[in-house]
């Protein structure tokens, strides 16, 4: 049987907890969590408290401290918002319609590099692959998209490509006959990506506040509704490894709330927070 104390709460839950918690958050995930967030912390924590049979929060931050390999991805997975959907800000998918597949075109790029930085379920990937598949691919543009998230679970189903087929409702009609899958039997709820549209799409597990490197320049990166949860050193770090990872010409994309304002001289504001980086 499950016991609740007085404060309605089965396990004590201290400031000074939550202080520890969000200091391991912030350092190994960037992620800044404000004072409001203190009992979001507490009601998703609660669950592996429960599953490693942990009888105190401070048990847990020890455990997370002795087991980071095993326990960081968990702690990171019950704090992250993944809130997602296909072609939100549809203005940046008719940008890559309309300015990037031309512009390469006009320049003879033989293969469009784009990146879906913080890519969640998935949704903002494979948007990014339609769009290619059906602008690009049938002018001649090949094109590749790598998708990465710091959180395994939506990783997976990202990779995995179903979805219930409530996710699919702001779509166009043909949009989810030519890309989707009808689940059938006890799947009839789900659609999944076809399988033309995988070979595009490549998914890895990357955490943006350490170092990383790509083989070849990109073209465009989206980082949407992700830097948002940073702190202003993070963000400028991560933004000058952006500049460095792009073609001399290439796009950020970023969140409609988002902006580069007093962050980073190195792009410049061209469209709805969509950047072009300058100076080579
Ligand atoms: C709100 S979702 C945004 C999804 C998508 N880009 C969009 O705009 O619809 C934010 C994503 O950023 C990821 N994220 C947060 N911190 C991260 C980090 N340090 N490295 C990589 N991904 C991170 C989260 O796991 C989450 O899936």
């Amino acid at each position: 049987m499950v016991r609740e104390r007085a404060d309605g709460r089965e396990f004590p839950f201290e400031w000074a907890d939550f202080e520890r918690l969000r200091q391991l958050s912030y350092s190994h995930s960037g992620i800044v969590v404000p004072d409001s967030k203190f009992q979001m912390f507490y009601t998703r924590l609660v669950k592996r408290l429960r599953a490693l049979g942990l009888s105190s929060f401070g048990e847990y931050v020890e455990y997370l401290e002795t087991h980071r390999e095993a326990e960081f991805s968990h702690f990171i997975n019950a704090l992250t918002t993944n809130l997602t959907s296909f072609f939100r800000e549809p203005h940046h998918f008719d940008f890559l319609r309309d300015t990037v597949i031309p512009q390469a075109l006009e320049n003879r790029v033989p293969r469009l590099r784009v990146w879906s930085a913080g890519c969640s379920t998935g949704e903002e990937p494979w948007s990014i692959a339609m769009t290619l598949a059906e602008h690009a691919l049938p002018k001649g543009l090949r094109f590749e998209v790598l998708a990465t998230d710091i959180d395994s679970n939506v990783l997976a189903q990202a990779r995995a490509g179903i979805y219930p087929l409530n996710r699919l409702e702001g779509l166009d009609l043909e949009t989810r006959r030519r890309w989707f899958q009808k689940g059938r039997g006890a799947n009839a709820d789900k659609a999944r990506i076809k399988p033309e549209l995988r070979q595009f799409v490549g998914f890895r597990q990357l955490n943006l506040i350490q170092p990383f490197r790509h083989t070849e320049p990109l073209d465009v990166i989206f980082c949407r509704n992700v830097v948002i949860y940073f702190d202003r050193p993070t963000k400028e770090t991560l933004i000058s490894r952006y500049a460095d990872s792009l073609k001399p010409d290439g796009y950020l994309i970023m969140g409609h709330s988002e902006s580069l304002h007093g962050i980073s001289t190195r792009f410049r504001l061209i469209g709805r927070t969509v950047y072009q980086k300058q100076g080579g």
